[in-house]
Order: C-alpha cells, then structure tokens, then sequence
C-alpha cells in the first residue's frame, strides 16, 4: 500500500512503518510535514502555549515539555521571551527526535532529554506542557503521569494538556469522525492513508472523552481548569494548581 501510495506522489505514510506499526523514529520533516496535515490549528496550538506560558514564567521559571518530538514548543516559548531568565527542558523517549530537537535550539536556556517521562525525576517548575502526548501514554498510567506533573508545578503553575477526544456519545462520534475524516481528505491524505494510519494507531493511540480527562486531571489535584481551544474531536486545556 505504502509504494502505491508513494507513486501517486502523497508523501507522509512513512511515519507508519513497513509493518505497519505506528513510529515516531522517522525524519523530523517528515513528521512535521505528516502532523501539520493530520491536526487541526497544529501551528496555531504551539502559538497558543507560547501565549499562555506569559502567565508562568517568573525569574527563572522551570518549564518542561513532555513529548517533546522536534522541540518546536520550547523554541516558541524561548523566542516569544527572548529577554527573560529562565529554563526549558523537552523529553521525548525518541533518541533521534531528542538530537534534532537540540541542534535544531542553540540557546542556552533550553535542554533536552532522552527519556521515558513516567520515570523522570522532575523538579519543582512553573508551567508545562503536554501537546497531543498524554493520547500515546497507556491508559492505565496516565493517572501517574498527571500525578507526576500535579507534584512537580510549585502552587499557581500552569500545565496545558491538547488530546485527541473522543465524542460523549455514539451520534455525536459519527459526526465527529465524518467531519475530522473530511479535513484528512481535503488535507490530501488518500483514503488508504486514512485507513492505515487507523490501523497502526490501533492500541497505541487511546483518547478519551473530554469528561475522561477532566476527571483524570481532577483526580490528579487540579481544581482551576478551563478549555482553551477545541476543534472537532481535538481539545486543550489549561490546568492551574
Ligand atoms: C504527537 S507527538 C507530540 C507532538 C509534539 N508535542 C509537538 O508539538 O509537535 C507525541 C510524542 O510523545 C512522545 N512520547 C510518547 N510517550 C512518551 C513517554 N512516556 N515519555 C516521553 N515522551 C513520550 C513520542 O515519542 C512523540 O514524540
């Protein structure tokens, strides 16, 4: 299918491997070109974190951001504050994503770190930011994540958390899908590029619903929370300790 799809001249499938399991170890411009095409505002979301991070950043604030694939939030955040004192750090458990994240921010108020964010020791910070990654993170560990992340914010840090979301109920689903299935079509993924990424996804990408991810986040400690953007089945949040 891949071939195929390559001879009509629609790039981006390779972000699903041969065997058809879902990767993020592919060429960084790829994957921007791949995600840039697959969700909705992706841009406009980074802007918006920038935006929101002006809440959050006192004499040397910390801020982390957790699945971090080519560092694009912190060199926003980092170029929207140019003068201020203060440090980024990007995770991503993909090595080479972690290199091309670096190379690609030569300041010296950003740092980037190869790792599993479930094991990583985090200090106490100021604002972070979860874009489109908590969705990959096994539901049954997403709860450990946000308790992680609850801990390490000091009283009035801000984390911003964007999901894929599922509908609250079956109709609601349906339309949600035919419409976020028509902005992929205009977008020029192919049908079978639709269905294949469907399928690779399958097991690894988990969204739950809006009121799932409330509830984990209040679970979690957070009490002051708000959305701040939504578009079809995407949603983000900003989530105040
Ligand atoms: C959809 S991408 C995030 C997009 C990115 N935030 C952006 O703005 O372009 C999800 C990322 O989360 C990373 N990831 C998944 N599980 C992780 C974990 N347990 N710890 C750290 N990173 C993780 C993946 O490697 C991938 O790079």
């Amino acid at each position: 299918m891949q071939d195929k799809v390559k001879q009509a001249g629609e790039v981006d499938v390779s972000i699903v491997s041969e065997n058809a399991n879902w990767t993020f170890d592919v060429p960084p411009a790829e994957f921007e070109r791949h995600i840039e095409r697959s969700i909705p505002f992706y841009r406009g979301g980074h802007d918006l974190v920038a935006q929101l991070s002006d809440f959050f950043l006192p004499e040397n604030a910390v801020v982390y951001d957790i699945g971090t694939t080519t560092g694009a939030i912190p060199r926003k955040i980092l170029s929207r504050h140019p003068e201020k004192i203060f440090h980024t750090t990007g995770i991503d458990v993909v090595a080479s994503m972690i290199a091309y994240a670096a190379a690609e921010t030569p300041d010296p108020r950003a740092s980037f770190v190869c790792g599993n964010a479930l094991e990583y020791e985090f200090e106490k910070s100021n604002f972070i930011v979860l874009y489109y990654t908590l969705q990959f993170i096994h539901p049954s560990v997403r709860i450990s994540l946000l308790e992680k992340i609850y801990d390490s914010l000091h009283w009035g840090g801000g984390l911003v958390i964007f999901e894929k979301v599922r509908a609250p109920d079956a109709r609601f689903q349906d339309y949600m899908t035919q419409l976020y299935t028509e902005f992929k079509l205009a977008n020029n993924f192919s049908p079978d590029q639709i269905l294949n990424k469907e399928r690779s996804l399958k097991g690894i990408l988990e969204p739950f619903s809006q009121r799932g991810n409330l509830t984990l986040l209040e679970e979690a400690g957070f009490s002051d929370i708000m959305t701040v953007f939504k578009h079809i089945c995407f949603e983000g949040w900003l989530a105040i300790k």
